[in-house]
């Protein structure tokens, strides 16, 4: 065993005990503390091959054996357990340690948290850690935000533990205050956007083209093998032969069409709603997700409304043309999430470096995909590109997919299939693209009932008009 310890660990559920076991692979001593006793014994049990990892349930015995400047990364629920924790280390910790919340805390907690740190001399990070229990064991997309010279002292671990892209570690100091997760907070909202359209191709290739499970499983297969190769296609795929253990068939089919959520997602839209950024595609997921759960509501609709019978398609064509879909909103969703970071960068003065974003997320965390390698490269070509739609290299790739993309979404809107997400995509590509709406009409109605004024295209200056009523 070791006298003095790298790296301090609070929260040996099971991403905190398979964390501190990737420290200790990559050759640094952690020390983990829980309070629950099974959970400290758990991981000496299983770090008991190696003499770099020691666990107690006493936070004094803990800090005690950590080396100075102390890193303390806690993994623990959101919320209030996080000041909890904090303020039973603190008694313990001396000036210039670091603690470094790795959960999904909301923004304006840690920027809390990190002031009132800072008044006791004690760094504190916000860390985004994103890849699941696997991604912590193996290696995992990291989003560290605080203060930039206590991050040298943290660098070297998170560098090792993290994934590689290439051999590039996908880590990267992102910002000040609370940059890492509201970073970690947009990416969750992109994976609400990515995994509700995933949904909605599902449900087309199934309803329309009466794709099997095998044959899903086969597309989804040879989809993750082309341009949208991407963890969450690579998974669906899987999913869709995992067989169920209690009955016939395969699992998915058994699963309830009612889908949890912990809150992020729904932070990001919000956010971006308070930004003034638009972001459809994700408050569509979110509000999906809400829909998903009036389950009894949806089953006495159901029985009142008609539904028509979805058209027969040429299978061959239909699945050439989702992917093309799913391709064109997947683009779209990352466009909408990159769009609120470069937005938020400036509002919160955080100054994101999106090429180094996008970078560090292409590989380790659950939005992983081939397109994070264009992205990075759009942003590396760019760094002030306002919209990845306005990026040179993304022009062609969605004019290509584009015209598949109105084709699905007509044929659900016709054939009553929801496509919340591809047709908030599409929505959103068709305004964006357009140098003019006609929301000149929405300040001619303000002005007329509100006299609220509006502005000219032909000249400069507030405008009012007494409209004839
Ligand atoms: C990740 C995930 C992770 C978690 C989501 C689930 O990046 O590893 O995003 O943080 O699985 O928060 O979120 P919901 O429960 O809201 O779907």
């Amino acid at each position: 065993m070791a006298d003095t310890y790298d790296f301090g660990l609070v929260g040996l559920g099971v991403m905190g005990r398979n964390f501190i076991l990737n420290v200790a692979d990559n050759g640094f001593t952690a020390f983990g503390n829980d309070l629950d006793e099974e959970k400290v014994g758990a991981l000496i049990n299983e770090g008991g091959n190696t003499d770099k990892v020691n666990a107690s349930s006493d936070v004094k015995t803990f800090a005690n054996a950590l080396t100075t400047p102390r890193k303390i990364m806690l993994l623990v629920p959101a919320g209030k357990v996080v000041d909890i924790v904090i303020e039973s280390l603190l008694p313990h910790l001396d000036k210039g340690d670091i603690i470094i919340d790795g959960g999904n805390s909301f923004f304006t907690d840690t920027d809390r948290r990190e002031a009132y740190l800072k008044e006791k001399g004690v760094n504190f990070f916000g860390a985004g850690v994103s890849g699941g229990a696997k991604g912590a064991r193996r290696g995992p997309s990291i989003m560290p935000g605080g203060s930039k010279e206590a991050y040298q002292h943290v660098k070297p671990i998170f560098e090792a533990v993290s994934a590689k892209y290439k051999g590039e570690p996908c880590v990267a100091y992102l910002g000040p205050k609370s940059a890492g997760n509201y970073v970690k907070m947009v990416h969750n909202g992109i994976e609400y956007g990515l995994m509700q359209l995933t949904s909605e191709i599902y449900d087309l290739l199934k309803k329309a083209g009466g794709l099997s499970n095998a044959e899903l499983h086969q597309t989804f297969a040879q989809w993750n093998e082309g341009r949208l190769q991407s963890f969450l296609v690579e998974i669906t795929s899987e999913i869709f032969e995992q067989k169920d253990d209690l009955g016939d068939g395969e699992l998915v089919d058994k699963i309830l069409d009612k889908a949890k959520q912990k809150g992020t997602g729904k932070w990001t839209s919000q956010n971006a709603m308070d930004l003034g950024i638009p972001v459809p595609t994700i408050d569509v997921a979110v509000s999906m997700r809400e829909l998903s759960a009036l389950k009894e509501e949806r089953i006495k609709a159901d029985a009142l409304y008609d539904r028509p019978t979805p058209k027969t398609v040429d299978k061959a064509d239909f699945i050439s043309k989702a992917e093309q879909a799913l391709y064109f909103a997947f683009i779209i969703t990352y466009a909408q999430g990159m769009h609120q970071l470069a937005d938020a960068s400036k509002e919160y003065g955080y100054e994101l470096e999106l090429g180094e974003i996008a970078k560090i997320w292409r590989a380790g965390c659950i939005i992983r995909a081939a397109l994070l390698a264009d992205i990075t490269d759009a942003y590396q070509a760019n760094e002030k590109l306002e919209n990845l739609l306005l990026s040179p290299s993304f022009v062609e790739k969605v004019k290509g997919t584009v015209g598949a993309a109105r084709e699905m979404t007509a044929y659900g809107a016709l054939n009553g299939i929801p496509l919340a997400g591809l047709s908030n995509a599409l929505t959103y590509f068709d305004a964006y693209t357009s140098s003019r709406l006609p929301l000149n009409l929405i300040q001619a109605q303000r002005d007329y009932f509100g006299s609220h004024t509006y502005e000219r295209v032909d000249r400069e200056g507030i405008f009012h008009t007494e409209w004839e009523e």
